[in-house]
């Protein structure tokens, strides 16, 4: 498996990072922010993204997108191809683009939004903390990613407080405090309930 850097000789798996983040996405049932093609080749053309190859078959990606003045950058689209899955993969592709992020953005802050707890596990052992979205960027571009997410009218009713996502940062300017290197999952599925059973049944009334 080779992990590295993309460029624009990575063009040709533009297509099939999109469809693997959507049909993923409509498996899993849950909301995610729609990616063309052309947007995918402009982040592998930048030098600002991580693609995982088997061979020249496609295994994971993974990209930074820098927002508000690039005083925080955030990376999204972390996909692994079903083929891949359960190998230790994603955790790879993120310390890869974790790496590049604090390489080439050194003062910035590293953020994310998901509601998924393998993500929500990685982030944390990379020392991201969780945190209210009023922590995050304020730059309306990155909220308009949300609007093809099938949850964006919470975000709205919300005034971009919060929503079924989970909000994480690193701040590499945080003191250092020694903290369990492991997620506690089970406080993250209860909360995930909750916000659940909160937005999606005012949803329905
Ligand atoms: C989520 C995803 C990237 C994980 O890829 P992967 O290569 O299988 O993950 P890894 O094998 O590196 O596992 C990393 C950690 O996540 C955990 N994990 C993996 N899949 C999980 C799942 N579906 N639910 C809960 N935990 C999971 C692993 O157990 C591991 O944790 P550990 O170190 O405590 O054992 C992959 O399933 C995927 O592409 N899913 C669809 C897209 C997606 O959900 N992207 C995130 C958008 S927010």
């Amino acid at each position: 498996m080779e992990i590295v850097i993309a460029n624009e000789s990575h063009f040709k798996y533009a297509q099939i990072i999109c469809d693997t983040i959507a049909e993923s996405a409509k498996i899993r049932g849950t909301g995610i922010a729609k990616r063309t093609p052309e947007y995918i080749m402009k982040r592998l053309q930048n030098g600002n993204a991580i693609i995982a190859l088997d061979g020249d078959k496609f295994a994971g990606f993974c990209y930074i997108e820098v927002w508000g003045n690039k005083d925080f950058v955030a990376n999204s689209g972390l996909i692994v191809h079903p083929d891949y899955r359960n190998q230790g993969l994603a955790k790879q592709i993120k310390k890869a683009v974790f790496d590049l992020s604090r390489k080439k953005f050194p003062d910035a802050k590293i953020f994310g939004i998901t509601t998924g707890l393998a993500v929500m596990k990685m982030n944390y052992e990379l020392g991201y903390k969780p945190v209210t979205f009023s922590e995050l960027t304020d730059d309306p571009e990155f909220w308009k990613g949300c609007q093809t997410c099938k949850n964006f009218d919470i975000l709205t009713r919300t005034e971009q407080k919060m929503c079924l996502c989970t909000g994480m940062l690193y701040d590499p300017n945080a003191k250092k405090v020694e903290e369990p290197k492991k997620l506690n999952s089970k406080a993250f599925q209860r909360l995930k309930q909750i916000k659940e059973t909160l937005f999606l049944k005012k949803k329905q009334k």
